[in-house]
């Protein structure tokens, strides 16, 4: 479904990305961990085809991310990291616009959907400058949500955002992947990648130091004689193995 094959990219000679190449399959989850500026909006942007690849290619369905970029806007959607939103525009409005851009009309009734699954129903008639950071990262996610792709990108889309609707948001997507979704996903929350990935990559500078699930990452930790302070599967054991084996603390 997505396949990411060796690509790079650099800004001037400065390489971010390079040779990087995973798949990810129709209805999975896939994360992707990594430290500050190791690359992991500059991989999402360009499966999202507003960043070009410098050498490699993306294929998406099959469509190429250099060749077949209005295919591929058909049938993605992208959360950015940074919020992307008419501020001076309403919720629902926002919702609508977003749902608009995509061929078909959104009723009022999905715009409604929508906003109840990112808990703001009773915002639709506010302007996105009064609503709190936490909720324009709600509303952040509902237009991506609002168009039915089938391919879902999702740049830190819970940063920021309170336990309640962060689980909402978690349990969403999860149904969403149940739909036959694809999505990829990142987050320096250790505990909702393993709530929501079946399986991640681990970045470092650029490269992917580590794929596979979770089990899989505990497995090559016992194999590598990575040592946890407490019992087998907990979050602490967890971020201390994905940092190990992403080589994040060298
Ligand atoms: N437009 C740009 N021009 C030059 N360098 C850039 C540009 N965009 C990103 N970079 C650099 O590319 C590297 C990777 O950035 P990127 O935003 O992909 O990291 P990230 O893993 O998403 O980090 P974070 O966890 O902070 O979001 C960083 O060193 C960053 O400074
Ligand atoms: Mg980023």
């Amino acid at each position: 479904m997505i396949d990411v094959r060796e690509v790079s990219k650099k800004y001037g000679k400065k390489p971010v990305v390079n040779k990087v190449s995973f798949q990810v399959n129709k209805g999975e989850i896939f994360g992707l961990m990594g430290p500050n500026g190791a690359g992991k909006s500059t991989i999402l942007g360009m499966i999202a085809t507003v960043i070009t690849p410098t050498a490699g290619d993306i294929y998406i369905d099959g469509n190429s991310v250099l060749k077949d970029r209005s295919k591929i806007r058909k049938i993605i959607s992208y959360v950015p990291q940074r919020i992307a939103l008419h501020m001076s525009l309403t919720v629902k409005d926002n919702l609508k616009f977003w749902g608009n851009i995509s061929d078909t009309k959104v009723s009022t009734e999905h715009v409604e959907y929508i906003a109840g699954i990112i808990d703001l129903q009773e915002r639709l008639n506010e302007r996105v400058e009064q609503l709190s950071e936490g909720m324009k990262r709600r509303l952040n996610i509902g237009v991506a949500l609002i168009h039915n792709p089938s391919v879902l990108i999702m740049d830190e889309p819970t940063l920021g955002v309170d336990i309640k609707s962060k689980k909402e948001i978690v349990d969403f997507i999860n149904t969403l992947s149940h739909w036959g979704k694809t999505i990829i996903y990142t987050s320096h929350d250790v505990r909702e990648i393993t709530q929501l990935c079946h399986r991640l990559a681990l970045l470092s500078c650029g490269q992917i130091m580590f794929s596979g699930s979770i089990e899989e990452a505990f497995h090559e930790a016992d194999k590598r004689e990575i040592k946890t302070s407490s019992a087998k599967g907990e979050v602490d054991d967890l971020e201390v193995i994905l940092s190990e084996l992403g080589e994040w603390w060298e």
